[in-house]
C-alpha cells in the first residue's frame, strides 16, 4: 500500500475528492494532509474523512519541522492539491520525482508567482482564450516549471465569467487527479 500525502491550503475540494478516490484503494491511501493556513476549509474535509492533518507556517515549513514530519511518515507521493506556497527545495532533494502538483491552466501559459486559483481564471478569461485546462507536473524549485506528466484542455468559448471557467477547470480537477495520482503509484 503506497503513502500519499497532501498539501493544501484552502477549500480542499481536491483533497477531498483524492481522499474519497483511495477509501476503497488497494493501491493507495491518504495518510496525512499538511496545511499552512489554520482557517483553511480543507481542515473540516479532512478530519470528516478521518484523515490526520499537519498544521504549519512559513518557518516550520523552511526549517525542517515539515521535513521531520515527512520523514516521520515516509510517503511514496507527495501531492500539492491547492497548494499556494513555494515548496522547499530540501524537500524537492529528499524527496526526487515524489513530489508532483496540480496547476489549473495549460502550462506554461498562466504559470508562476501569483497565478492560482481565480487569478488564473480571470486572465484566461482577459485573453480570449479559446481553451483552457489543467497541467500536473512534478515539482522543481521553479513555480509551476517542473516536467509535465499530464494535460487535459476544455473547450471554453462558452464562458462568460471566470466563475464558468473555474466549473470547467474543477470538472476536469475532479475528474483526471486522481487517475494520475493512481497510475503514478501503480509504476512506484
Ligand atoms: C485548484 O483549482 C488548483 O488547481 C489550484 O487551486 C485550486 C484549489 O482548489 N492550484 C493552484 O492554483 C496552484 N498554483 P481546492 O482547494 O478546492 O482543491
Amino acid at each position: 500500500m503506497q503513502k500519499i500525502v497532501l498539501f493544501a491550503s484552502g477549500n480542499g475540494t481536491n483533497v477531498e475528492n483524492i481522499i474519497t478516490h483511495f477509501k476503497n484503494s488497494s493501491l493507495g491511501t491518504v495518510v496525512a494532509v499538511f496545511v499552512n493556513n489554520p482557517r483553511a476549509k480543507v481542515l473540516e474535509r479532512a478530519k470528516n474523512q478521518n484523515v490526520k492533518s499537519i498544521l504549519f507556517d512559513k518557518e516550520q515549513l523552511n526549517s525542517g519541522f515539515v521535513l521531520d514530519e515527512l520523514n516521520k511518515i515516509e510517503p511514496d507521493l507527495i501531492v500539492l492539491a491547492g497548494f499556494l506556497w513555494m515548496f522547499p527545495v530540501a524537500i524537492i532533494k529528499e524527496y526526487p520525482n515524489k513530489v508532483i502538483n496540480i496547476h489549473p491552466a495549460l502550462l506554461p501559459k498562466y504559470g508562476g508567482k501569483g497565478m492560482y486559483g481565480k487569478f488564473v481564471h480571470q486572465a484566461v478569461l482577459e485573453n480570449k482564450e479559446k481553451e483552457t485546462g489543467i497541467t500536473i507536473h512534478f515539482v522543481n524549485e521553479y513555480y509551476d516549471e517542473g516536467e509535465f506528466i499530464f494535460q487535459q484542455a476544455t473547450n471554453i468559448e462558452n464562458c462568460k465569467t471566470a466563475d464558468e471557467i473555474a466549473e470547467k477547470v474543477h470538472e476536469l480537477e475532479q475528474k483526471y487527479f486522481p487517475q494520475v495520482i493512481e497510475k503514478l503509484i501503480t509504476n512506484n
